[in-house]
């Protein structure tokens, strides 16, 4: 697959072992920023990467920042995006199966290197079940049209 990453300041030092790691895992990678650890705002690096994966440039995106929590707010804005904030493998894999998450947002302060990989790997990994999820996140969908 190919696979946006982006960052702020926030999980700058992490952003290298998630390269890393997918790549290990066969698939293409684009770094999309940010590219060093001064303060930046994360709203700018998902308008850089979000509306990349929305459009089908990229198969999936991963949004780190200290929580992953801003991330993940931002990226839900944008439309076709289903950003999920998973800090487990339970739900990294669930909103595989689900919900077809197409961003995997996590926060660098939350959780160590080692978990952030393996939820990663998970995610990567995990296919959408469809069936009554398509119903679901296809109503999803219609409440981004007012
Ligand atoms: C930056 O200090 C921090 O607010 C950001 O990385 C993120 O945690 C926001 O949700």
């Amino acid at each position: 697959m190919r696979v946006a990453v982006g960052v702020d300041h926030g999980a700058f030092f992490v952003k290298q072992a998630v390269i890393d790691h997918i790549e290990t895992l066969g698939h293409t990678v684009t770094d999309l920023g940010t590219f060093d650890d001064s303060s930046c705002d994360y709203p700018d690096v998902v308008q850089e990467l979000a509306p990349k994966v929305a459009s089908g440039e990229f198969d999936r995106g991963i949004l780190l920042c200290g929580t992953g929590i801003g991330m993940s707010i931002a990226a839900n804005k944008v439309k076709g995006v289903r950003a999920a904030l998973c800090h487990d493998a339970f739900s990294a894999r669930l909103t595989r199966q689900h919900n077809d998450s197409n961003i995997l947002c996590m926060g660098g302060r939350v959780l160590g290197v080692g978990p952030m990989l393996d939820i990663v790997g998970i995610w990567l990994g995990e296919a959408f079940d469809g069936g009554r999820h398509q119903r679901r996140i296809d109503k999803v969908a219609q409440l981004e049209t007012p």
